[in-house]
């Protein structure tokens, strides 16, 4: 019995030190030591793709060299085409160079992300990768909407540049793929108006509080294009605590408001996977106030002042570098209010009528920060958290792209 529950630790550490963490593959990294992908590196960065790369598993990147990246620069196509041309190049699958090798039947059709964004019609967007005679494994766009005459001309691979199994392959190939669909004008994606979004979501209220107050609204502003979260209180949330609000000073008003901003980008897996304190837009200079903390809760993503604990609820935006998000409850910072006002817990937002006063100021020391579950268990959950993050960051990013505008998800 003993030995078995030793057996059953050891099997733990090993799954959980095996397990998926904030720390992968860094596409960036791994390219910056070979300097004759500089280029192509740079526009990975530049179309934010090194990031997409870095949050997804089982991957295969055909890097272009410099020569290449520069006959492809020459025609200059706009930074949106150029995505496109790279999404081509990262295709959803391993392969390594034995697994190029020794393809079933001499050939493979592969996926790329390209095919995976919607923009691309039919069967274009995928790459066939084939294996001929004397070793030399050629890749070629398939751009045929139709699915006959795939005529494109083909790249070779060069060599293996970085493999880790099962994550992350980089391979080069002798020039860049190419693809009329992909090279085709690209509109870039419709600028996010913060204000906009939100009304379209059960968000009207907090987005009208934004408006009144026209440095809030430029500060949050400001982040959209450079990295910025935002938590909003769903319209029945910010109806009840308006009297509260109403009885904040200027500058209580302005910070309470910034408080629902984190200045980073964060796909939902992302906040799961780095739970934590956060400093908000609220927080001065390198200071330690107006934070709050992320923790994921099961399915849940919570956040958790000294006062409240609030939950995600859904996604209002989520176009890298601006996401934003709808919450149950309005962030209370301890900065601003008393801890004994702890609200009862509600996993529901309220319906429009709100708790009697009296029942508001029953505080519940039970809320504080009790570590209620084992912290095996929370380990499991994260993992799981982790696990899941690759598969749908994946997916926000197909329905990101498709739409290039709204995206509603399910927590
Ligand atoms: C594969 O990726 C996971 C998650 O990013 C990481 O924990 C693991 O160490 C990686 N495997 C290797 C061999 O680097
Ligand atoms: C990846 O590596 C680059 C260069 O070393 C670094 O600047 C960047 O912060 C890293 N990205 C992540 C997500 O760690
Ligand atoms: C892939 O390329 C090979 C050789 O160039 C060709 O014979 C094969 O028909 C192609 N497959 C597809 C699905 O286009
Ligand atoms: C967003 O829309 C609001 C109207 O709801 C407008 O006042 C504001 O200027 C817009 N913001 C940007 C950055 O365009
Ligand atoms: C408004 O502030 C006063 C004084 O600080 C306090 O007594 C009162 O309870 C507050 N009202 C609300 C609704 O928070």
């Amino acid at each position: 019995m003993k030995k078995m529950l030793f057996l059953l630790a050891v099997t733990t550490i090993l799954v959980v030190t095996s397990i998926p963490s904030s720390e992968g593959h860094n596409i960036t990294k791994i390219l910056a030591q070979h300097p004759e992908f500089s280029t192509f590196n740079h526009y990975l960065t530049l179309t934010r793709l090194s990031s997409v790369i870095n949050r997804r598993l089982t991957i295969t990147v055909l890097a272009v060299d410099n020569a290449g990246m520069s006959s492809l620069l020459d025609k200059h196509y706009t930074l949106p085409t150029l995505k496109n041309i790279l999404l081509l190049h990262v295709l959803v699958d391993y392969y390594g160079a034995k697994k190029l090798h020794q393809l079933t039947g001499g050939s493979s059709t592969a996926s790329s992300m390209f095919q995976a964004t919607g923009a691309a019609p039919g069967t274009s967007g995928y790459v066939n990768i084939s294996d001929h005679r004397a070793g030399k494994v050629s890749f070629s766009a398939i751009d045929d909407a139709e699915g006959d005459s795939p005529s494109t001309p083909s790249s070779m691979f060069v060599k293996s540049v970085k493999e880790i199994p099962y994550n992350i392959s980089v391979i080069q190939i002798s020039g860049p793929l190419t693809s009329p669909i992909a090279e085709a004008p690209a509109a870039a994606p419709a600028p996010v108006n913060l204000t906009e979004s939100m009304k379209k979501k059960d968000c009207a209220l907090f987005a009208g509080l934004l408006l009144s107050i026209p440095d809030v609204e430029k500060t949050f502003d400001s982040g959209v294009d450079g990295g910025l979260t935002v938590f909003c209180p769903i319209d029945s949330a910010v109806k009840s605590f308006m009297p509260k609000f109403k009885n904040l000073t200027a500058e209580a008003k302005q910070s309470l408001l910034l408080y629902h901003g984190y200045p980073v980008y964060n796909s939902l897996q992302m906040l799961k996977s780095n739970n934590g304190l956060v400093t908000t837009l609220a927080t001065e200079g390198a200071g330690k106030n107006y934070r709050f903390t992320i923790q994921t809760d099961g399915e849940d993503l919570t956040l958790k002042t000294k006062i409240v604990t609030a939950t995600i609820k859904g996604t209002v935006v989520d176009q890298d570098p601006c996401a934003v998000y709808t919450i149950d409850k309005v962030l209370e910072p301890s900065e601003l209010f008393k801890e004994k006002e702890v609200e009862p817990p509600a996993p529901e937002p309220a319906p429009a009528a709100d708790a009697p006063k009296g029942q508001k100021e029953a505080s519940s020391p039970a809320l504080a920060d009790g570590p209620d579950s084992a912290p095996a268990d929370e380990k499991t959950a994260d993992d799981n958290a982790a696990i899941s993050r690759t598969v749908l960051s994946f997916g926000r990013l197909l329905a990101a792209a498709a739409s290039a505008a709204l995206v509603v998800a399910v927590v």
